[in-house]
Formats: structure tokens, sequence, C-alpha cells
């Protein structure tokens, strides 16, 4: 079976829906009229939503002196980290604008980090070639990859690099697209689109787009429950 052939949704659906969602989720904890408050950039990034159970910063190599893009930064701190840790660019890209602003207001003192709204698979392609590219349960989690993966492919230079983590089918899930829920305080339930492969259907994704696998890791919810994290690495060959 081939990934590029499984139900895909309009791109154009899955932006306007997760947009709508995250930028809810941002209107939650709204910027103020203030001046901006700076944010604690984050002493190592982290690849799971469970601190302390994953690769640690190290997994997306030397920083200094690297043009750096996160798809999905959201409120900006991995980002950041990139941005502080020597990284010439680091470009946090978020197809939400309200967690642009967010971002912007915690982090936009630091003279190497830019913020983007959009698409990842859009702004990508407007972008110079990257050294590498990161996406922490972000756009590729939340868009569909046999799209996106191809244009991540073309703004690495060769021998770049790919790290991202994203959520395993639950137990008896089916591959592709799917449509789950984010509950706001108030407890509205917004849809929101996500893609879910295991780690076979991402090393066929990662292939058919240029890709080589270096790395899979799964990590599993430490209390137990069925939720099982994948954090990949892949690179752009040096030589194709
Ligand atoms: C679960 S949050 C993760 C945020 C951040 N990476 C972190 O670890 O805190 C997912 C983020 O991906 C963004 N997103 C979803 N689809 C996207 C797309 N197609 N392009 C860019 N960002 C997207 C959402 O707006 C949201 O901020």
């Amino acid at each position: 079976m081939t990934y590029t052939s499984l139900l895909h949704g309009d791109a154009l659906v899955d932006t306007q829906v997760n947009a709508r969602a995250w930028n809810s989720i941002a209107a939650q904890k709204p910027v103020g009229d203030g001046p901006p408050q700076k944010g604690t950039v984050p002493d190592d990034i982290e690849w799971t939503c469970w601190p302390g159970h994953g690769p640690g910063a190290a997994f997306l190599g030397d920083l200094v002196g690297r043009r750096v893009a996160e798809l999905g930064c959201g409120t900006g701190e991995h980002t950041a980290y990139a941005a502080a840790r020597g990284a010439r660019l680091a470009l946090g890209v978020d197809i939400a604008v309200g967690r642009i602003q967010q971002a912007r207001a915690r982090f936009g003192h630091l003279p190497a980090a830019i913020w983007t709204v959009g698409d990842a698979a859009e702004v990508l392609a407007r972008l110079p070639r990257l050294d590498a590219c990161f996406s922490i349960y972000g756009a590729l989690w939340y868009s569909d990859p046999a799209r996106l993966l191809p244009v991540i492919r073309n703004r690495l230079k060769p021998g770049g690099l790919l790290a991202f983590t994203v959520n395993a089918p639950r137990p008896a899930e089916l591959p592709g697209r799917r449509v789950d829920n984010l509950t706001l305080d108030t407890g509205a339930r917004l849809p929101v689109v996500h893609y879910s492969y295991d780690v076979d259907a991402w090393r066929q994704l990662l292939t058919a787009s240029g890709l080589t696998t270096d790395t899979v890791l799964t990590v599993d919810d430490p209390v137990g429950r069925c939720y099982r994290t994948l954090v990949l690495r892949a690179r752009r060959p040096v030589e194709e």
C-alpha cells in the first residue's frame, strides 16, 4: 500500500479547521495591551508532552550558524531555544495568528527569531534553503505529510535534517486523516484535523518524499494510558 493513495483532505479545509481551533486556544490566554512579557527560553527541547521522556536538543544537531524552521511552532519556545543557542535564523511558522502573536510577545526580543503566520507547506516554499526543519506535534501531525514532506525535502540543503514528533495511532485506529476535538476552557469542543500513521507508514512517506530515515524512537506515556509518541529523524541525502 502506498500512503499517498489513502484518503487525504483538502489542504484548505484542514488549515481553516485547524487555524480556528488553535486561534481559539490562543484566545483563552490573550496577549494583553501592556508591554509584552518576555518568555523564558527553555534549557532543552522537549520532544514529547512528557517532560524528560525524549531525546533532548542534541537530536536536532548543532544549531550554531544554522538556518532552521519550526513548523507549527505554537507559542514559540522551541524556536526561541534555537535562536538563543546560536542559530543564524530560527523561523517559527504557525497557521494560527493568535499563536504567533503570543510567540512574538514572549520571544520577539531574540534577534535570530522570525515569526510567520501561514500553512507550513506554503510558507516553506518561499523560504531560503534550510539546514534543519523540525516539528513537535506540529504541522507534520496536523497537515497531510504526503503534501508537506516533499516541500520540506526541497527546502532542505543536501544533508539537511528533519526531526519531528507525532502521536502514534491508537490501538485499532486506521491510518490517515482523522478528525478529533480540542476542548476549550469553556467546555466547547472544536474539530481539529490530524494525520495518523505508524512507523512503517512514516518510513514509506519519508522515502517517497526523497528523505532517508535515520532514527525512529517510540516513547510510551509514562503513566500507562494507551498514548504513544513517535520521534523521527530523517535527512535529505547529500548525493541524489
Ligand atoms: C499541538 S500544537 C504544538 C505547538 C508546539 N510545537 C509545541 O510543542 O508546543 C500544534 C500547532 O501546530 C499548528 N499548526 C497546525 N497546522 C499547521 C499548518 N498546516 N502549518 C503550520 N502550523 C500548523 C497549530 O496552529 C498549533 O499551534
